[in-house]
């Protein structure tokens, strides 16, 4: 049998603006995350998946629809990136995962990274970070269409980084971070908070540049903020992205409830982060109010809630 695993994520500063060639900030969440099991079987031809979190098993030449042909994709170009013949193939798939799905962490990404992983490692291929970033991106544009490619990069590497329009620059941080990630419990998908903030764009092209303009500027100040292990500035910073997502109509009551909620239990910051309109907000904090942060989160109605140290 073989194993792989891959972390989750979350942006800090520049989701939205990123899909229109401005710069973002991501860093993985390791704590979170998602496994691929492999395992030779003798007695049938072909793979077959179980994908436990979505209560489905299926095979690879099964008629695809919108759930499985991400992970089907996934599967058939990885074996075919590595020169296997894919009927020759019996395997048997077990994904699972502890990334909540449609929160804005990745989670698409994050089982598409250990699923090509586990495949390339059962092939004798060990992946490297950039090989499985390609296979993934590959995965997330059947998922929401025009991804920018931040999510399945941060997650391949599970380092913090800078990101556009492909360029990568790894970031040293100059202070480990504590984030609080609160839950909102409201699924969301990328896919369709990507089209609100194509319509608003369309409708406003001048207004909708200018706010990405902005999240631009507050991730070049972020980026030296984190850089120069900053976290007061970074605070400020992360709250004043909240503000441009919040004009962009991709934040939510709930999130806004949690972004507030946070604020006042000590963050030094917090926004919504992902695409939005239901899904995740983090916080930024001391190691010492972590504790506060997470139960004034609970208490403000967050179905989860999670803590990531980023070095
Ligand atoms: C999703 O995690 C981040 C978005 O900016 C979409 C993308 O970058 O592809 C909303």
């Amino acid at each position: 049998m073989t194993i792989a695993s891959a972390a989750s994520k979350v942006i800090l500063f520049g989701e939205h603006a990123v899909v229109y060639g401005r710069p973002a900030v991501a860093v993985p969440v390791s704590e979170v995350r998602a496994w691929a099991e492999v395992t030779t079987v003798l007695s049938d031809r072909g793979i077959l998946i179980h994908a436990e979190d979505l209560g489905r098993s299926f095979r690879l030449d099964d008629p695809p629809d919108e759930t499985i042909l991400p992970l089907q994709e996934a599967v058939r170009n990885t074996v075919r990136t590595l020169h296997f013949p894919v009927e020759a193939l019996s395997l048997e798939v077990r994904l699972r995962s502890r990334v909540p799905m449609a929160r804005g962490m990745g989670s698409g990404a994050s089982v598409a990274t250990a699923l090509v992983r586990a495949v390339g490692k059962h092939l004798c291929h060990d992946m490297d970070p950039a090989q499985a970033s390609a296979l993934v991106f590959q995965v997330e544009r059947i998922l929401h269409g025009t991804p920018s490619g931040i999510d399945n990069t941060v997650i391949a590497y599970e380092k913090p980084l800078w990101y556009r329009q492909g360029e990568v620059i790894f970031l040293r941080l100059g202070e480990p971070l504590h984030l609080v990630i609160g839950d909102s419990g409201t699924p969301s998908r990328t896919r369709d908070t990507v089209a609100h903030v194509r319509t608003q764009y369309q409708a406003d092209p001048a207004t909708v540049e200018a706010i990405f303009d902005a999240i631009a500027r507050c991730v070049e100040a972020g980026r030296e903020a984190l850089e120069q292990g900053n976290p007061i500035t970074l605070g400020g910073l992360l709250s004043e992205n909240h503000a441009l997502l919040q004009r962009l109509g991709v934040s939510s009551e709930k999130l806004d409830t949690l972004v507030m909620a946070a604020r006042r239990a000590g963050a030094l910051g917090a926004k919504l982060t992902g695409g939005g309109g239901g899904g995740c907000m983090l916080a930024l904090a001391f190691e010492e109010d972590v504790p506060a942060i997470s139960e004034a989160l609970k208490a403000a109605g967050a179905q989860n809630v999670y803590y990531t140290m980023v070095m």
